[in-house]
């Protein structure tokens, strides 16, 4: 699709030699109806240098242009020069390309456009992984995916919330109210009680808050008794926190969390107080952001402890130096907002001029069917409680359409995790998520397993063929211009304009939407026409629709972090 744009735009370049063929391209328009053609180009912008009315100015061009190949007729309505594609022209690019470029189809792998670090998921030590955790884990694994197949290389960071005053509280909450054994065999869930335990005890004895700010002020002069309790803290939640990204398939480039950055800040305190920018307000050092209608951003307490921003701003100037980034993004919820707009003011009021490099990318909430879900309870427990039910909830539905399945137990979870993700990221991000179980797992709804079905269906098709995927060289495209074989190849072909779109406008729920328009384009094609045929050149043409459908679903579904089984 997106070569046959050019092939339009070149044409209209001819008539219009005073604009450049790019912003051609860019002005023309992909009619949500199809009677206005395949593509429109409309003349309002050229009325001011041709000095002719828009109407007038389209018909012109029109009659104009030259008959060619790739076009069945140009239409004028109005102020528009409406194009009508030659079908079988249309299905030929986009097909044979894809088959040309396989398991690549709309993948750059070529890393060449520089870097890019991807903050995410992010949870913090010793307190709970909630499902805000989990959608940033995944909307950060998608979006890391996404800038990588536009030809970026991409620096997943996992900045864990690994140093502050909790610690403190949780070494007196192991004193008073645990051991060894009950930590090592319980894990976080230990941890989380003693935790609040805490809370519930100091509110009565407030004794307890004072030691648990001495054995802070401890960790922070480098005691190493206190230092290893906290390490130990810290491998047994991770431990945990693993066991969820593998199930979820994910992984990182870096772990460097906010205690990485202890040693980093003093000498990026004295930067900013060298360039004028603190100020000691009730004894905190501030940095002030009147100017652009925001409260300070603190950097030291009044005890001198730095804070979340410090480590933050901090951690933008060390990722510069590290890895010269293009584009540094941060996925967390909503309510930071205010904190990376501060953090962000600070880097350019440091002078630096790429700040405007530094993208906060915020979503909604994520609430259960019966009340929210983001609450104290909600701990690294529930997390895998909500995965390893998807899984159990899928395994009893294939039980049911499918038991004859083989490999049940490894499709069921790649099934199961993948409803939950997709469910993450089927709307626009920034809005709040309802989880219900019925929603999330509807095999014919716009579901992950809705798109994973459509996939192993046209696998299965395959399949039963006897012909692989590489087989078909030959096609003759002029079988193929029925509605439902266009359709399709057009949704194919708009695979690469909607990875860039999702990575401009960082949302994968640009390639979830498009995943589910391919599918059900697939679904039409698939009811409409019978693929296995016995006319063999017939049968070739619709099974290389088929094997386009393929790679395009499962590269789509990659995108979205989610697996995608041949059989289910
Ligand atoms: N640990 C934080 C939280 O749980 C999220 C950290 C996000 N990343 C960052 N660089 N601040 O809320």
């Amino acid at each position: 699709m997106t070569d046959l744009k050019w092939n339009v735009a070149k044409l209209l370049h001819e008539q219009l030699p005073t604009l450049n063929e790019t912003d051609i391209y860019d002005m023309i328009e992909i009619p949500t109806n199809t009677d206005m053609g395949d593509y429109a180009f409309p003349c309002f912008k050229l009325a001011k240098e041709l000095r002719k009315a828009p109407p007038i100015i389209a018909k012109d061009i029109t009659d104009k242009l030259p008959e060619t190949d790739f076009l069945a007729s140009v239409q004028n309505v109005n102020a528009y020069i409406n194009f009508f594609l030659n079908k079988e022209m249309l299905v030929k690019v986009i097909i044979s390309n894809i088959l040309l470029e396989k398991e690549n189809y709309g993948i750059d792998n070529s890393k060449s456009k520089g870097n890019i670090v991807i903050d995410y998921s992010s949870p913090n030590i010793a307190k709970p992984f909630h499902v805000g955790h989990l959608r940033s884990t995944v909307i950060g694994n998608s979006l890391y995916r996404i800038f990588e197949a536009l030809g970026y290389n991409c620096e997943g960071v996992n900045h864990l919330g690994d140093w502050g005053t909790q610690f403190g509280k949780l070494i007196v909450a192991y004193n008073n109210f645990s051991s060894k054994e009950q930590i090592e065999e319980k894990g976080i869930s230990e941890l989380l009680r003693i935790y609040v335990l805490f809370h519930e005890e100091a509110e009565k004895n407030p004794e307890l808050d004072e030691q648990a700010r001495a054995y802070f002020t401890k960790m922070e002069q480098g005691d190493t008794k206190t230092l290893e309790l906290w390490k130990w803290f810290k491998q047994i939640s991770l431990r945990e926190f693993d066991r969820v990204y593998k199930l979820l398939d994910i992984t990182f480039d870096s772990y460097n969390g906010e205690a990485f950055y202890n040693d980093k800040m003093a000498e990026i305190i004295d930067e900013l107080d060298t360039h004028g920018l603190t100020e000691i307000s009730e004894g905190a050092k501030i940095v002030k952001l009147d100017e652009y209608n925001m409260p300070p951003c603190l950097i030291t307490k009044k005890d001198g402890s730095t804070l979340y921003a410090t480590r933050d701003i901090t951690a933008v100037l060390y990722r510069k130096n590290t890895y010269n980034f293009k584009k540094a993004i941060y996925v967390t919820a909503l309510q930071q907002n205010l904190h990376f707009a501060q953090v962000f003011k600070v880097i350019e009021k440091m002078g630096y001029n790429w700040a405007d490099e530094l993208v906060h990318v915020p979503f909604g909430m994520v609430s259960m069917e019966s009340g929210p879900l983001a609450t104290r309870k909600g701990n690294v427990l529930l997390l895998e409680e909500i995965l390893t039910q998807a899984i159990q909830k899928t395994t009893e539905i294939i039980n049911e359409k499918n038991p004859s399945l083989k490999n049940k137990e490894t499709v069921a979870k790649q099934v199961g995790i993948g409803a939950v993700i997709f469910n993450d990221m089927y709307n626009s991000i920034i809005k709040d998520v309802q989880f219900s179980w019925e929603k999330v797992l509807n095999f014919d709804g716009e579901t992950g397993p809705y798109v994973q079905y459509t996939h192993a269906r046209a696998c299965s098709v395959l399949k039963k063929s006897g012909i692989n995927k590489s087989d078909i060289t030959e096609v003759n495209y002029s079988l193929l211009t029925d509605e439902m074989s266009v359709n399709l190849a057009k949704e194919l072909g708009q695979f690469k304009n909607m990875i860039e779109e999702a990575g401009q406008k960082y949302e994968p729920s640009y390639i979830a939407r498009y995943a589910v328009n391919v599918a059900q384009a697939f679904n039409k094609f698939y009811h409409e026409n019978s693929i296995l045929v016995e006319d063999k050149e017939l049968k070739n043409a619709r099974l290389s629709m088929v094997i386009a459908t393929i790679y395009t679903l499962k590269n789509a579904l990659y995108l979205l972090g989610i697996q995608a089984p041949v059989q289910m």
